[in-house]
């Protein structure tokens, strides 16, 4: 692995649990590494596969999905619609390509904050372990 590598994970945070468990880890000072690009969306249920897959071809080098636990959505059921997507995300990103650990689903509340960081810092290690993105370099001609 090259020692410059530094990954950038995309992390779709829902805004009532994952989003503020991220803000309070902010806020104790819990350190969680600085790869995570987090994007604020209102439902973990709205971020369709097609997202998960744009951020990989831009060049992101993991993409999470962090919702609300089980019967804690504020939509109801989006996080149950997410979880169900997984698979189907899993075996898109095996048809583009990329390896299925550069993608992942989690929930927790939004009173979690040493959670999120463990989550973080799981998927930095994960994705480092990777590698870069494989087609970071060829399509876009990018040399960071
Ligand atoms: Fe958090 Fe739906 S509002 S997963």
């Amino acid at each position: 692995m090259c020692p410059e590598y530094k990954p950038k994970i995309v992390a779709f945070c829902c805004n009532w649990c994952g989003y503020p468990a991220a803000d309070l880890a902010g806020i104790q000072r819990i350190q969680y590494p600085d790869s995570l690009r987090i994007i604020r969306v209102m439902c973990s249920g709205m971020v369709h596969p097609e997202m998960v897959l744009h951020a990989l071809n831009q060049g992101a080098d993991g993409v999470m999905i962090i919702g609300c636990h089980l019967g804690e959505c504020h939509y109801i059921d989006g996080n149950e619609k997410a979880m169900a997507r997984a698979e189907l995300i899993d075996e898109l990103l095996e048809d583009f390509g990329f390896e299925s650990d550069r993608f992942l689903i989690t929930r927790l509340s939004s009173s979690e904050p040493e959670q999120f960081a463990r989550t973080a810092s799981s998927m930095d290690k994960r994705v480092r372990e990777l590698g870069p993105n494989p087609h970071r370099f060829q399509d876009k001609g990018d040399t960071r």
